[in-house]
């Protein structure tokens, strides 16, 4: 009599079914605490959602590409944190959608660049990197100095934001949701841009990176 193991290693289908049950419970019980540990969806005590100029340069951020040479996620390793800071926390991407979290580093770590250089310099470096690091292979973005912004999206933008809080775990201690944006906010958003360079708005996010955690 065959014993009941090698039943299920010969037959395609009971393999899958005990596959895929094996992976899920293994799956729960891996994810399921993840959305009860307080810590993994608190923001940070100086956590600020994106003004309406950071939030555009994040879009481009992500328009360009940037984050498939550069990480925003710097691990508890020595050489990490003695070189980028101290090492992320949840509650500093709790408001991110989506995280910019990368996986891959041509470059170095943005998760703190914020202040550690003048604006001057990102704008000399984005538009040719060469100018001030001679050995990069960064590409280099001069558009970024021409083209403007017009606003048409930014108060959408925001207002998305909101409603991605709302329906995640941003609630104060009595349940309601915690908007991250006034309704001001939302209706000036397109003045607050228009017209300004991708450049402004790309070096505005660059430089709010990394300040939440004290
Ligand atoms: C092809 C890979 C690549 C892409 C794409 C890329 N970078 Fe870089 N980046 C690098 C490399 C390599 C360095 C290190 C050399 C240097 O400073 O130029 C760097 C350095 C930087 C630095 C300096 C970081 C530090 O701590 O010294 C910043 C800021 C930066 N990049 C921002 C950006 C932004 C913003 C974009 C998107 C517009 C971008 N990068 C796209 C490869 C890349």
């Amino acid at each position: 009599m065959k014993n009941s193991h090698e039943k299920v290693e010969k037959n395609v289908g009971l393999f899958m079914i005990f596959t895929f049950l094996a992976v899920s419970i293994g799956g729960l019980v891996e994810i399921t605490p993840l959305f009860f540990q307080k810590e993994l969806t608190t923001p940070v005590d100086n956590l600020k959602p994106y003004t309406a100029l950071q939030m555009e340069g994040r879009d481009i951020y992500i328009r360009e590409g940037c984050n498939n040479c550069h990480s925003q996620m710097i691990r508890p390793f020595r050489a990490e944190t003695e070189r980028y800071g101290h090492y992320s926390v949840a509650g500093e991407h709790v408001w991110e959608h989506p995280f910019l979290w990368g996986s891959k580093r041509t470059g170095p770590d943005l998760a703190r660049v914020g202040g550690r250089y003048s604006d001057d310099w990102h704008i000399a470096h984005l538009t040719d990197p060469r100018s001030v690091v001679p050995e990069s292979n960064m590409p280099s973005y001069s558009w970024l100095n021409t083209d403007t912004l017009d606003g048409e999206m930014t108060s959408k933008k925001l207002e998305t934001f909101n409603w991605l809080a709302s329906n995640r775990s941003h609630k104060d201690e009595n349940g309601n949701a915690i908007p991250l944006y006034t309704q001001a906010e939302i209706d000036g958003a397109k003045a607050a841009v228009e017209g300004k360079t991708e450049m402004s708005a790309l070096i505005a996010y660059l430089q709010s990176l990394g300040h939440a955690l004290k």
